[in-house]
């Protein structure tokens, strides 16, 4: 879909909050809820055992988010607390002309939240973090390519933030503020972000975790996974990186750094039966 300067594609993406009842599993108030076959598709069971399966799991008190974004139904769990006020927000912005997502992932609580991958419309960004009244305090690089940088500096110059890339990408943005070399862990809020380095898209290729969302960059599409051909890019590497992602459970939420897929997100599980590549790189499952 052309894009046009100065919009955010946020019809496609739509949020009901819902409200937590104690004892109970809430259901979502939502007409896509009813869409069994695309919820069984994307979370691999059907609305009905994944409720059995939260209760035979004794997480009886379950906040979350409906996000409804294209065809797109994931069911956010909150699992370590339950009270809704340490959820996290995810936007998801389709900004650029080469199909890029930026994501604001921010803390319910303390409404403070990093920025993944600026790479353009940084008005709209942080007109996005405003309806929210979040305050973006870090910019984090999946990796150094343009594409996923170009906004870091007015970003910047807009919130104070700090800007993060990992070390072996340092050369295409070295006017980072931090150069993480080992896996650390970032943090916004009360969220805690995992980072996975995960070369072979370029060499300081990362990920990031957190409560079940993983936010890829470049290392994996929906469906497909990033080039190779770049200056330091290296297919079998990519391959590593990504079978070391498809360890995480299959509900993995996987957002990704360009909008090339049929849907904006999936999981880990339908990656492992849809990806083009989970052949090649060793991780295909069947139905
Ligand atoms: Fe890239």
């Amino acid at each position: 879909m052309p894009l046009m300067p100065g919009i955010v594609h946020l019809h496609l993406y739509m949020r009901v909050h819902l409200r937590e009842k104690r004892d109970q599993i809430p259901v979502p108030r939502c007409p896509a809820w009813r869409n069994k076959a695309a919820f069984a598709d994307i979370i691999g069971v059907s609305p009905a055992d994944y409720r059995k399966r939260a209760k035979a799991s004794g997480k009886r008190k379950m906040t979350g988010e409906l996000i409804i974004a294209d065809r797109v139904l994931v069911w956010f769990m909150s699992n370590e607390r339950s009270d809704r006020e340490v959820n996290m927000i995810i936007k998801q912005l389709a900004i650029g002309y080469m199909d890029n997502f930026s994501y604001i992932v921010g803390c319910a609580k303390t409404r403070k939240a990093l920025v993944i991958d600026p790479g353009a419309e940084v008005e709209q960004i942080l007109s996005a973090a405003q309806d929210e009244k979040l305050t973006i305090e870090t910019i984090v690089n999946t990796h150094g390519h343009s594409d996923h940088t170009a906004g870091n500096g007015s970003l910047k110059a807009a919130t104070g933030a700090r800007i993060i890339i990992h070390s072996r990408d340092a050369d295409a943005y070295p006017a980072a503020d931090l150069f993480l070399n080992d896996e650390s862990k970032l943090q916004a809020g009360e969220l805690i972000f995992d980072v996975f380095h995960t070369p072979g898209h370029t060499p300081g290729g990362i990920c990031l975790y957190a409560r079940g969302n993983l936010f890829t960059g470049d290392t994996l599409f929906v469906g497909d996974s990033g080039r190779t051909d770049l200056p330091g890019g290296h297919r079998p590497t990519l391959g590593a990186s990504i079978r070391r992602l498809m360890q995480l459970p299959d509900e993995t939420v996987v957002w990704p750094g360009h909008n090339y897929g049929p849907m904006p997100s999936s999981t880990i599980g339908w990656e492992k039966r849809h990806n083009v590549n989970a052949r090649e790189y060793g991780y295909y499952v069947a139905d």
